[in-house]
């Protein structure tokens, strides 16, 4: 470098790949146009940091002597919230809670931040994008908000740093780490450099301190700001806000826990006064349903440890072109096109002349093998245009030679069917050992696919 030029280099914005060059695609992300220059921070000031944060030489300590009980996870006073987090909050731990913009995060947060002062916790809800009067607006709307719960419009690390220590709250929220500066990098907020300075001066104060902190990613996709998953490697939990456009449903799963499952979700409903947790998600995802129509079938998914049914629907007609066309929503396509095949090659259902169309209702992506029995007679029903009784569920994974094989937690799958009142599974005959003791409900194994279609 030569002397008096300033040192740069470039960023992607979307996922913080670092590169010394621009480049019109990341080579980690993929995306297209998403590098920015930046300056490269002073080594000097990285350095000053860490002095900071390890003042007193430490020592190495045996495990044992690390005193740690389970009992000082903080419950959030929301259970979905709970069990994404794998338990409750982590003391000292930093949560990056990302999603686009108004999705609901600040609501979440807020009303978080009000449970938790409920029950005795010291909290402070730092916002560097509303004013003072603007949150007790949104905090009016959620209900009346008690203990020691401190608000602050601020958005200069340095100045929340000095307050988070005065103060030792329980819990911080950090609303939102796009919108916090400081002096240390000489970029604007929302940099890359200045997320990334902002978030581990933040660790830093949760790693010395008992604080937890919650930060706001705001997910853009124009990318004009540096998005969360920069901050993915440095924070102990990720989670993530989804939800339809349309709907008022919201989905919260974590993209990396350090103390619990990913698998777990939480689901939400946005209401007038707030966010309300929705404890039965099956009961929601199949209201509305068709009764008696071809081609809709109810399967079970697992989301972590807690089974969901949801609505399967798939439509069969006579191709128009010489191609068949073939459209997935909420399923994997070339998972659909897998099953397509086993369907025409081992039941004989020349497939190769229809379109076929299938979607899962309410939103839901799924990724379980388990569904592709469900998949495959959805096709099927609507292919012969017969109806699936609506009180029947199905599920198994389906092998290339058109087997049924077993899958995990049929037991619990069968009884959350049953507790919604449905009184007959199709499943596969290999998972019939492990269920026991269920009455009230009919069950029908099957060893391969013509299996299935015969009982329908
Ligand atoms: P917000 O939490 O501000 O989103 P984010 O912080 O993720 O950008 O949510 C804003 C949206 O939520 C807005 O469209 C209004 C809606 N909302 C309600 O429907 N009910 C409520 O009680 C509140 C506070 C917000
Ligand atoms: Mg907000």
């Amino acid at each position: 470098m030569k002397t008096g030029k300033i040192q740069t280099v470039f960023f992607c914005k979307n996922c913080g790949y670092e590169s010394s060059k621009w480049m019109g695609q990341c080579p980690s992300c993929r995306e297209w146009n998403t590098f920015v220059e930046e300056p490269v921070l002073k080594t000097g000031s990285k350095a000053s940091l860490a002095d900071k944060a390890c003042a007193k030489p430490r020592k190495p300590v045996h495990i044992d002597e690390i005193g740690f009980e389970e009992s000082e996870r903080i419950p959030t006073g929301f259970e979905e919230l709970d069990r994404v987090l794998g338990g409750g909050i982590v003391e000292s731990s930093l949560i990056l809670v990302g999603g686009e913009p108004g999705i609901g995060k600040s609501t979440i947060l807020l009303q978080l931040a009000a449970n938790l002062a409920s029950s005795g916790k010291k909290v402070m809800y730092i916002s560097g994008e509303e004013s003072l009067r603007q949150i007790k607006l949104r905090a009016d709307r959620v209900g009346k908000i008690e203990g020691e719960l401190g608000f602050l419009s601020e958005t200069n690390i340095e100045n929340i740093v000095a307050v988070l220590e005065e103060q030792d709250p329980d819990v911080a929220v950090i609303d939102s780490i796009q919108t916090m500066y400081t002096d240390e990098a000489g970029t604007a907020p929302g940099s890359i450099t200045q997320v990334r300075e902002s978030a581990s001066r933040l660790m830093m104060t949760a790693k010395t301190s008992k604080t937890a902190i919650f930060l706001v990613g705001h997910v853009t996709k124009e990318g004009t700001v540096a998005g969360p998953r920069v901050l993915e490697h440095m924070v102990d939990t990720v989670l993530y806000f989804e939800g339809g456009e349309e709907g008022s449903y919201r989905i919260i799963r974590s993209a990396k826990n350090r103390f619990g499952s990913t698998n777990e979700i939480g689901v939400f409903e946005m209401c007038s006064d707030g966010l309300k947790e929705v404890m039965n998600p099956s009961e929601l995802l199949l209201k509305g349903r068709p009764e008696d129509a071809s081609g809709a079938v109810v399967a079970c998914l697992m989301e972590g440890t807690r089974p969901i049914l949801m609505e399967v629907q798939a439509l069969v007609t006579e191709t128009g072109f010489g191609m068949p066309r073939r459209q997935a929503s909420g399923i994997d396509y070339n998972r659909l096109n897998l099953l397509l095949a086993v369907l025409e090659k081992r039941a004989g259902f020349a497939m190769s002349r229809l379109d076929a169309y299938v979607n899962v209702t309410g939103g839901m992506r799924v990724t379980e093998p388990a569904t592709d029995l469900a998949v495959i007679m959805a096709v099927i029903s609507s292919l012969r245009n017969t109806v699936i009784p609506s009180d029947t569920i199905i599920f198994g994974e389906v092998g290339l030679s058109g087997e049924v094989r077993g899958v995990a937690h049929a037991d619990l799958r069968v009884r959350e069917a049953r507790k919604l009142g449905f009184k007959r599974v199709i499943l596969p005959k290999t998972n019939m050992q492990k269920i026991c003791g269920l009455e009230g409900i009919e069950l029908i194994p099957v060893r391969n696919i013509q299996e299935a279609a015969s009982c329908i």
